[in-house]
Parts: structure tokens; sequence; C-alpha cells
């Protein structure tokens, strides 16, 4: 499962277009070898609050506000899209219902479940629980899956051609009548000298959620930290959330390690860094208040009951958790000051930059590491890493500097 993962990651390019296109997102580049299958079955399926689109051949659907599910043959012979429409409490039982059409549909044309890959193209903000509960779906139905981070308030057309593995996405705003021209893509050219906030704020969403990237938690508790423990004792433990939006990523390892480090009553310094481009973004980071209503609140109310006050739907961290972190503006193109970093967490900020720009930033943050150093960046590029001479560290979906 994890070498199927890292063989059908992404490379998430993302093009630049005159005209309608704003993202283009290529999956790994390799030969398809096209086997054709009779396109008796292409077109739409629509069963009550979901939409299957099957076919060999592109697939044009309105996905509105919804998140998407691209299913597809590794061999590029066959495809699906899934829109699920229901909003109310039965949409996974929809979403359910949908994967397992598809999977037997697939199987029909002989195209097992270990040769599909599949994406997940995330919806508006307003319909981001229903991303959560697809990519729940996913994993319980033991699909590997990429997902594209493209929050908003956007109503969405999905162009996929399964043979090729190209979705492009054209994007809508709401309440405007046309569609958006839009470009989406960032190579180190586009900042000479740096990037604009302006340039990025176009082509990058700010979407963040707390305790997002769950295999970098596992990480720290099972072995970064216990290693640094053992191999530094003493020594301060400094962790870079490297374009953390609004800081949620940054407080929630700050927390995390306090935890952990109490745990193991280890009575080192920890700090966690957290920097974006994005002035605003830093100021609310710095500020330290968030909404954090239904989900985030379930879920991890002890945390922000532990380390803020809690009051109605919105959280606010207190000092005893603020001293650990601290919140400054940075473009990822620059070199950073020498902090030696253990950690460093830059998560769903590579699928919006060309390989230039990506190998670029992961030798900053090599420049930055402590040995033995850790990075989190996805989508892993297990090719990039090698090339620059990072190990992959599947466990954790991590590359380590030795
Ligand atoms: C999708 S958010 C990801 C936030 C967070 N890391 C997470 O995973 O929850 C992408 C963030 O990357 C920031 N960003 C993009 N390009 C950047 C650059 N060159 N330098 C610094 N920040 C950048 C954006 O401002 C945005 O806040």
């Amino acid at each position: 499962m994890q070498n199927a993962l890292l063989k059908n990651h992404p490379r998430g390019t993302i093009k630049r277009h005159t005209g309608l296109y704003v993202a283009n997102l290529a999956w790994y580049h390799r030969m398809i070898q096209y086997k054709p299958i009779p396109k008796d079955d292409a077109g739409a399926t629509l069963r009550g609050s979901r939409e299957t689109f099957f076919g060999a051949g592109s697939l044009n659907i309105n996905t509105g506000l919804n998140p998407a599910v691209i299913i597809r043959s590794e061999d590029g012979s066959y495809g699906c899209v899934i829109n699920i429409t229901e909003n109310g409490s039965d949409f996974s039982l929809h979403a359910e219902k949908a994967v397992e059409q598809a999977i037997a549909k697939f199987a029909v044309n002989k195209i097992s479940k270990d040769s599909i890959e599949t994406a997940l193209i995330g919806g508006s903000d307003s319909a981001k629980w229903k991303t959560t509960k697809l990519i729940g779906i996913l994993r319980k139905a033991k699909l590997p899956m990429n997902e594209f981070d493209l929050n908003g308030m956007f109503y969405r057309k999905l162009y996929f051609d399964p043979k090729s593995g190209v979705a492009k996405v054209f994007r809508e705003e709401v309440n405007t009548a046309h569609w958006n021209p839009g470009s989406a893509s960032l190579s180190l050219n586009d900042g000479t000298r740096g990037f604009s906030e302006g340039h990025v704020g176009g082509v990058v969403t700010n979407a963040t959620r707390f305790f997002r990237q769950q295999s970098t938690f596992k990480a720290l508790r099972e072995h970064i930290i216990p290693e640094h423990l053992q191999i530094t004792p003493g020594k301060p433990f400094y962790l870079w959330s490297a374009a953390c939006s609004s800081g949620v990523e940054a407080y929630s390892y700050a927390m995390y390690i306090h935890r952990l480090l109490t745990r193991a009553r280890a009575g080192i310094p920890f700090m966690v860094f957290g920097t974006d481009i994005n002035e605003k973004l830093v100021k609310t980071a710095t500020e330290g208040e968030y909404d954090v209503a239904g989900k985030d609140l379930a879920e991890y109310g002890a945390y922000f009951n532990r380390y803020g006050t809690i009051n109605g739907s919105s959280v606010k961290f207190g000092d005893e958790i603020k001293k650990f972190v601290s919140f400054r503006r940075f473009d990822l193109k620059n070199k950073p000051r020498s902090r030696k970093f253990r950690m460093i967490v830059c998560a769903n900020v590579f699928q919006y930059y060309q390989d230039d720009a990506r190998e670029h930033f992961l030798g900053n943050f090599i420049s930055a590491l402590e040995r033995p150093g850790y990075i989190f960046a996805n989508p892993l590029t297990p090719n990039l890493a090698k090339k620059i001479g990072l190990e992959v560290l599947s466990k954790y979906q991590m590359m380590r500097a030795l």
C-alpha cells in the first residue's frame, strides 16, 4: 500500500494558462499504454443525491461547491468522477455507495483495486466537512488517495481525462457571473527575487486545520522526540512550521510537543516557529484566537481547554502555550537564518509549485536542519528527495537528512 501511495503520488504541477484554467493537476508522469474500453457506459448516472460519471474518454463535470473524487486505472484506460450533492446527514451513506459502485464498475472492466488511483479535489470552505468524510471513506475502502487542496468559495467545473490523468479545474467565484481567468502554478521564475504576497495569494489557498498531517504527529511521538532526547539530552527542540497559514498548524505542534515532553519529564526548552508569506495570516497567528465550532471542538476540545479559553465557538490560546510559538512573515524562496531545526513541516504547499521551486525550498530547508533532521513536505516526490540526498521514511511520509 505504501509503495502504491508513493508510486502514485501526484506531481501536482499546475500550469499557467491564459483563458479559463485555474489548475491543471497532473498525476505522476509515466508512459501510459492506452487500453481501449467500449464507451457504452460513459456519461452520468444520477442516483438520488449522487452523480457518478464513468468513462474511458474525457469527462466534463460541474461539481458546484462539492468536493469531487476522481478514480482512474493506472493504465489510463478508465476513470470516473464522483460528485455527491447530498447536504444532509445521509452524505456519508451516498458517498460510500458511490465509491462501492465505482469499485464494482472498475471490476466489471477487469480493473482490480490494486491498479487504481484516486484523488480528491477539495470543495468550498463551507463543504470542508464533506472532504473529511470522503477521506475517511476512501481510507476505509483502502484506496490510495492524493488530496488537492483547492478550498475557497468557488463553484467548480472539472475536466478529467483518465488517459493522461490530468484534471483541470475551472472555477468561478460565488456570486459572479463569469468563469474566472486564473493562473495556477508557481515556478522559481515567477519570483525572481522572491514571491509576491499577491501573486501567491492568487494561486495558493490558505486552507488549514488543527492536527492536519496525522503522520507527522505519529512521527514526533514514536521517533523524532525519543531520538532527540536520546542523542542530544538537554538540547532545545526546534520545529519550523513553514507556510503555516493562520497558525493553527503551529499551535497544534506546540500543544502536542508540550504534552509529549511533559509526559517524558524531559524538562527541555522547545519552540515552534511559524512563518507565512501572508502578513495578515501572520497577524492572526500571533493573536492566537480561532473559530473552532463543530468538529474541531468535538475532537480537540481537551487541548483547547488545556491550553486556551473556549468562549462559545472560539478558542483563545493562553500565554502558557503562546510562549512556545513565534510567528513572522517569511518567503520560502529565501534562505533561512541558521537556526537548527530538528523538524520542518511544509504541508500542503508544494502542490502549488513546480519542481524547480520545490527543489529550491528543500535546499533551503536542508540548510536549516539539525542532523538527523526531518522534513515533511507534500506531495512527497521520492525522486526529488533522492536527487537532493534526502532519505524517504515511508512509514511517516517524511524525509530525513543524515
Ligand atoms: C494551503 S495553506 C497550508 C497551510 C498549512 N501548512 C496546512 O497544511 O494546514 C498554504 C500556505 O502557504 C503559504 N505560502 C505559499 N507560498 C509561500 C511562500 N513562497 N512563502 C511562504 N508562504 C507561502 C500561503 O500563504 C498559505 O498560507
